[in-house]
């Protein structure tokens, strides 16, 4: 995959900077108010009843704290975590030793949970409803089934693809929340705390040009900021303001709404090779040189958040706002035709 400074996908430079910028606690945690509030409530009713919380499982675009949140449930609720992914468990074998391994009221911390195997998935089922585990020993005429106890635990899991998630497993959550792009004040929020954390001099006009352009996430600003921070010292006096950080993300070519290059090219392939679309993801993905897992986890989430792209049934469609984005005319025949595309919705305007 391109190495962008945009994603919202985990990069290397973020493992080490972001165990000390992550919130521990509830109170510190900026934006997902909804979230926050029903956890929090959640969490306080488990505690006065003595019970572990129930399983939780947490959904949207890479980046928004879906670790973080897991991480918060734990220390809330005292209990130590176990961080795993689904793709680390490959066989039945290692999800019966994790899940036999967990003491009571543990968090067991399941990050892209839509990629585990079936089998594997099966033997969670009994474990989240009922804290059992039934294991076959032996092979042929010799097999026995047994069942081993598993210590009451929260399972919290994590997702980019609700969808991807078979409906057995999504039942067995008790809750189900999608985190949703951060808002302006927010992001200003959470940039001005990782800079007082990591001590960058910072006005007020840095902090809202940053914000703005960290695409709503904040691995992303977190990102930005501490290249910024990087200019700001070589090629100023190492205080941010509004004109350090324009210069500096635009010499790394991220534009005033956090899009980069690779946004770019996808809306303009999109709006010059495909006449605004509809073009199907598979097409695109290879039109770009871009997979479409990548494209359909990382970059249309943020593009349709704001307006620039829109899925239909036939396909990816560049819309108006795009075109102006681009500074690109809006081809008068798409304006008579867009909107049959919506099939199911009436086909109005
Ligand atoms: N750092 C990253 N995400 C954050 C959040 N939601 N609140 C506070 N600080 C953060």
């Amino acid at each position: 995959m391109t190495e962008r400074i945009v994603t919202g996908t985990a990069r290397e430079e973020d493992l080490s900077s972001e165990g000390g910028l992550r919130p521990r606690r509830l109170d510190e945690y900026i934006g997902q108010e909804k979230v926050k509030e029903n956890l929090s409530i959640g969490m306080e009713a488990a505690r006065q009843r003595g019970e572990p919380f129930d399983h939780v499982l947490l959904y949207g675009p890479p980046g928004l704290g879906k670790t973080t949140l897991a991480r918060i449930i734990a220390a809330e609720m005292e209990a130590n975590i176990r961080v795993t992914s689904g793709p680390a468990i490959e066989r039945p074998g290692d999800m019966a030793s994790i899940l036999t391994q967990l003491a009571a009221g543990d968090v067991l911390f399941i990050d892209e949970i839509h990629r585990l195997g079936k089998v594997v998935e099966e033997i969670l089922y009994p474990a989240m409803e009922e804290y059992s585990l039934s294991w076959v020993m032996g092979k042929g005429l010799s097999a026995q089934s047994i069942n081993l106890k598993v210590e009451p635990f929260t399972l919290v899991g994590a997702t980019t693809r609700y969808a991807m998630l078979s409906p057995p497993l999504r039942d067995r959550f008790g809750t189900v929340y999608r985190l949703d792009f951060y808002d302006q004040p927010a992001m200003e929020a959470i940039v001005e705390r990782s800079a007082r954390i990591t001590g960058v001099p910072i006005d007020r006009e840095g902090v809202v040009e940053i914000a703005r352009r960290g695409r709503g996430t904040p691995r992303v600003a977190n990102r930005l900021l501490r290249r910024v921070r990087d200019y700001a010292q070589v090629r100023a006096d190492g205080s941010v303001t509004a004109e350090v950080a324009a210069k500096a993300l635009a010499l790394l070519q991220v534009d005033r709404l956090g899009l980069d290059e690779l946004d770019d090219r996808l809306l303009r392939t999109i709006a010059e090779k495909y006449d605004g679309g509809p073009v199907g993801l598979e097409t695109l993905a290879a039109s770009i040189g871009e997979e479409s897992d990548t494209i359909m986890d990382v970059y249309e989430p943020y593009l349709m958040k704001l307006g620039f792209l829109a899925r239909t049934p036939r396909g990816r469609v560049a819309t108006k706002l795009a075109y102006a984005h681009l500074e690109l005319d809006y081809p008068a025949k798409l304006d008579r035709q867009q909107p049959s595309l919506w099939e199911g919705d009436g086909g109005g305007s």
